[in-house]
């Protein structure tokens, strides 16, 4: 069975056929997804899904490039986490590479959301793009518990993260050739400490590169890390699926 511990099911390329995609997948080899927030709207959105369909769960939360009404709207999201199929704070983070706000700012709100999740004992889904000091800074000081979605630093930044007691998560990426660094991650790794996610509608793995994500694809994620560590698929998608369960208290 599949757990896709990062999707984002409230994006538009779903609005088509969301409930069909959703209870295909569910009644078939997927046994359980997060749906991630980024802003007030998607967050309360994600906790809706959750009372429709028993295997989806939500993360709410402000995403560094969706903070424009973060001051206004932050209250109400945060009493979001107050819904029992809400298991994390997420996604938060730093992008660096949209720099969609400054810096100190991106930086203020990933802290806060941090301290929250601490003080509601809830896991952080972490975004790290182009920011790797400075996330592994702030994850230092904060010391979350949780995991950093879609991992994108070194063999050497991931001993650290692992140090921390957080959790790896890897999707698409793995399947793609120039990936080198990735690879390398994915073949390190303690088996113990990894999720799979697919950050559907996005990063769609080999030989899927480039259309629309969706849970059901976290199979290909798991035959190239299995492939690479000389597993069975099975065996990873049940090493994972327990992670996932044990890092959200499912
Ligand atoms: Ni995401």
């Amino acid at each position: 069975m599949i757990f896709d511990s990062h999707a984002h099911y409230n994006d538009k390329r779903f609005d088509d056929d969301r409930r069909a995609v959703l209870s295909q997948m569910l009644q078939n080899e997927v046994c359980g997804i997060i749906n991630c927030g980024t802003d007030l709207a998607s967050s309360q959105f994600s906790v809706a899904l959750t009372d429709s369909f028993d295997g989806i769960y939500a993360a709410v939360g402000f995403h560094p490039e969706d903070l424009e009404h973060v001051e206004r709207d932050y209250d109400e999201c945060a009493q979001l986490l107050a819904h029992k199929k809400v298991v994390a704070v997420g996604e938060i983070g730093l992008d660096y590479y949209w720099d969609a706000f400054p810096r100190p700012v991106q930086q203020e709100w990933f802290v806060r959301q941090m301290q929250l999740a601490k003080e509601h004992r809830l896991p952080v889904i972490v975004h790290d793009r182009d920011a790797h000091e400075d996330t592994l800074t702030l994850l230092k000081q904060e010391r979350p518990q949780g995991v950093l979605h879609a991992f994108s630093g070194s063999v050497e930044m991931a001993k650290e993260v692992l140090n921390l007691g957080m959790y790896i998560g890897l999707g698409g990426v793995v399947t793609f050739q120039n990936a080198r660094k990735t690879v390398e991650v994915a073949q390190m790794i303690p088996l113990d400490r990894l999720l799979l996610e697919t950050d559907a509608p996005y990063m769609a793995p080999v030989p899927f590169r480039g259309r629309r994500n969706d849970s059901t694809m976290i199979r290909f994620v798991a035959a190239r890390i299995a492939e690479l560590r000389g597993m069975e698929t099975d065996e990873i998608l049940e090493i994972t699926t327990a992670n996932a369960k044990r890092v959200f208290g499912i």
